[in-house]
């Protein structure tokens, strides 16, 4: 019989491609998503890619008694747990909404899990964690730092209450996987990064510019310790991403984990500046993308990238697509979405 996974948040940006990579490898999927920062027309394109449309259920589950009656009604083998507030900034200026949203559904999902005997959970986690690193590439036991910001903080936290659950819950199987920045679409233009409102990460407000929906980007800082002075990141294409998921999932159904409760970096382990993600879009659109460098946004490090040697030793796991690749299907999937509108 199939497996039935959850994926909360699964019509969001990295859900949705999960979603597809987990139908294509013979999971059911039911979808559980609040629309807060996606839309429903991405569930229908999901099924547009892979021929079968997810079953949905459109609520919060922040809120305890939606969450208690959805597990009532659905049985569930495994729950990929995206749903979540993302933006470092906004973070900063609203922390109450943030850890409100991300600790209760945490919680809440937590709670079910134990009532209904579902005993495997892949978190999407982020390097975010390493807080400001002294030493790079991050390898999974470096050192969790304080947090820069709110955001980052609601992913320690939740890292540490599934230690702790896994801890005691010893038949749990628990994967933290601590995303790099994903980036790119999939290759079908049917899903990719579908903000509400004004973007707040680099890419999607790069293409929209080029498309002319904005009038310039605008580069949060120039005087970074970095080579030139922009901030340095590790991008990853979403499709690769979404894949280690079914990786995480094939690993702890595998029986093979070392321990209940595992962590692991997913990216490329190659730094980019926002400068060079700006150059290679303008060689690989043949766009020129206005952009102006401003004063540093609160709450960004400097600089993080990842070693993925435990990925790609233990899970079997390794990032395929090249920068190129990732800003070439950005592109792609904002002129399409922009036809389609
Ligand atoms: C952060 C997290 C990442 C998470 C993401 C979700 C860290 C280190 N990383 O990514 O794990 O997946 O949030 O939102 O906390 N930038 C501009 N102009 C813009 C937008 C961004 O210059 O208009 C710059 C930022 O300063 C940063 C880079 O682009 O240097 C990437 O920013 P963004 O796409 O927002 O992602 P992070 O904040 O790095």
């Amino acid at each position: 019989m199939k497996q039935v996974v959850l994926v909360t948040g699964g019509a969001g940006y990295i859900g949705s491609h999960t979603v597809v990579e987990l139908q294509n490898s013979g999971y059911d999927v039911v979808i559980v998503d609040n629309f807060s920062n996606s839309q429903s027309s991405v569930v229908e394109n999901i099924g547009k890619i892979t021929g079968i449309t997810p079953k949905l259920y459109s609520f919060d589950l922040a809120d305890e008694k939606a969450c208690t009656a959805f597990f009532h009604k659905e049985h569930i083998d495994a729950i990929i747990h995206f749903a979540a507030y993302k933006y470092v900034g906004e973070s900063v200026e609203q922390p109450l909404r943030y850890y409100k949203n991300n600790l209760y559904s945490t919680l809440n999902l937590l709670t079910a899990m134990k009532e209904h005997h579902i005993k495997q959970l892949v978190f999407s986690s982020s390097c975010t964690v390493y807080g400001t690193p002294d030493v790079l590439p991050v390898v999974e036991t470096t050192p969790v730092k304080p947090a820069t910001c709110p955001y980052g903080n609601t992913k320690q936290i939740i890292e540490e209450i599934l230690r702790d659950v896994c801890h005691t819950e010893h038949e749990y199987k628990v994967i933290a996987l601590r995303y790099f920045n994903p980036i790119g679409a999939h290759p079908s233009a049917l899903i990719g990064e579908l903000p509400n409102g004004v973007p707040q990460n680099l890419i999607p407000y790069i293409t929209q510019t080029a498309a002319g929906i904005r009038e310039y980007l605008q580069v949060f800082g120039g005087d970074y310790n970095t080579p030139d002075g922009t901030c340095l990141r590790d991008y990853i294409h979403v499709v690769d991403l979404a894949k280690a998921h079914v990786k995480a999932l094939h690993r702890m159904q595998n029986q093979n984990m070392e321990q209940n409760y595992e962590v692991f970096n997913i990216g490329t382990g190659k730094p980019s500046s926002v400068l060079d993600i700006i150059h290679a879009f303008e060689k690989v659109t043949g766009k020129v993308l206005p952009y102006k460098i401003v004063s540093r946004r609160v709450g960004d490090v400097e600089k993080v990238w990842a070693d993925t040697t435990k990925a790609n030793q233990i899970m079997g796991w390794k990032a395929l697509l090249n920068l190129e690749e990732m800003l070439a299907s950005a592109w792609n999937w904002e002129m399409k979405h922009n036809q389609a509108k």
